[in-house]
């Protein structure tokens, strides 16, 4: 069985639907707030859930090196361990080797890294990934290995990536099988190169997965390249399966993203800025650590439903961010997020409504010119 996808209407390239899940209903466009080690920094699940999420994003990286996945898997998997009974994805892990790990190195077999906590060495094949993804912490969506290369690259290193991708997506649907209630995503990837990514999702497709990613993305080559990259790649993905962008991204990122047939979205960004006193708003990004809202005593963003949004005043937010106090950031963080969910809910109803062309300029005119 995969999970019945249901595109309810199409605008231009934008499509808004629902991915049903045996632990319910993820409305696309969707944001997925980053849970990494099994919280959403800052947040209880109460919250987190207020704000309108539907499905949360777990790092294998993470969860292997702590608590360990027999340990999670002992402790009844993620969903139970930390109260989230919603849907689940977890990426697999090859990424936050590249970016956290210390030594690490890429084999065909596997990859071998140390861990950032404690130095220990660790062995990640596409098989243990997917063990530990769908085993042990219990994903609903687990995303197979890959290796998303840094950029800029030369397109021999680009391909060479991409082949190792393309190679360990098959044993990653191997290891994985079929599944009644867990689905299985592949990764794109060819950097910026058009025929790699042509490639790389022929191959894909040849395998078959539930849904498809966007790969080796934002690391780097900024919002103009990205867009240039996304002119093509979401269309060679097959157009009834949920396409997945990872690890992006702004505001902009999203609308420009969803402009051009993109369903899904996860980042740090908005709890990672809530902690240092960023608020993402409709009319583009606030610092609160900045003098000018000392004796501000307009809420933060009234139109976002959210009590950290509409029941502090921007001189009480600021206080607590200059007095480094732990509420300031829960509030940012909370803020933040909801505003991401408002993000997407209102990209949904634009493109239900036949509006996501004048939504997007409204959207630039407004956010961009501000940011
Ligand atoms: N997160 C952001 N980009 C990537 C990528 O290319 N691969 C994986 N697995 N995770 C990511």
């Amino acid at each position: 069985m995969t999970f019945p996808f249901d595109i309810s209407a199409t605008d231009g390239r934008a499509r808004t639907g629902v991915l049903k899940t045996p632990r319910g209903d993820i409305r696309t466009p969707a944001f997925m707030p980053v849970g990494t080690a099994a919280t959403v920094k800052a947040l209880t699940v109460d919250q987190v859930k207020q704000t309108g999420a539907d499905i949360l994003l777990g790092n294998t990286y993470h969860l292997m090196l702590r608590p360990g996945p027999e340990r999670m898997e002992r402790l009844g998997g993620l969903h139970k361990f930390m109260g989230w009974d919603k849907p689940i994805l977890t990426d697999s892990g090859g990424f936050q080797v590249m970016s956290l790990a210390g030594i690490s190195k890429v084999k065909e077999e596997a990859v071998t890294f140390s861990s950032h906590i404690d130095g220990s060495k660790h062995v990640l094949s596409p098989e243990r990934s997917i063990e530990i993804q769908a085993d042990r912490i219990g994903a609903d969506i687990s995303m197979q290995l890959d290796e998303c290369v840094a950029w800029p690259a030369e397109e021999p290193r680009a391909r060479s990536g991409m082949e190792l991708s393309a190679r360990w997506a098959k044993r990653s649907k191997d290891a994985f099988g079929t599944r009644d209630t867990q689905a299985l995503f592949g990764i794109q990837q060819g950097s910026t190169f058009e025929n790699l990514r042509r490639e790389s999702s022929d191959r894909l497709q040849e395998i078959g997965f539930d849904g498809y990613a966007i790969g080796g993305l934002a690391v780097g080559e900024g919002h103009q390249a990205m867009c240039e990259v996304l002119d093509y790649a979401p269309q060679m993905l097959p157009a009834d399966r949920p396409r997945y962008l990872m690890g992006v991204g702004k505001p902009v990122d999203l609308v420009e993203a969803v402009w051009r047939g993109v369903d899904m979205f996860d980042c740090v960004l908005p709890t990672r800025a809530g902690r240092h006193g960023q608020a993402w708003t409709w009319d583009g990004p606030i610092n609160l650590k900045n003098a000018r809202f000392a004796e501000d005593q307009d809420p933060l963003a009234p139109e976002v439903p959210c009590p950290a949004s509409t029941d502090y005043s921007r001189a009480y937010l600021h206080h607590l961010i200059r007095a480094d106090e732990i509420l300031g950031k829960i509030l940012l963080s909370w803020h933040n997020i909801a505003f991401f969910q408002a993000l997407t809910a209102a990209m949904r109803t634009a493109i239900a409504e036949g509006r996501f062309e004048a939504f997007r300029r409204d959207f630039h005119a407004r956010h961009v010119s501000n940011g």
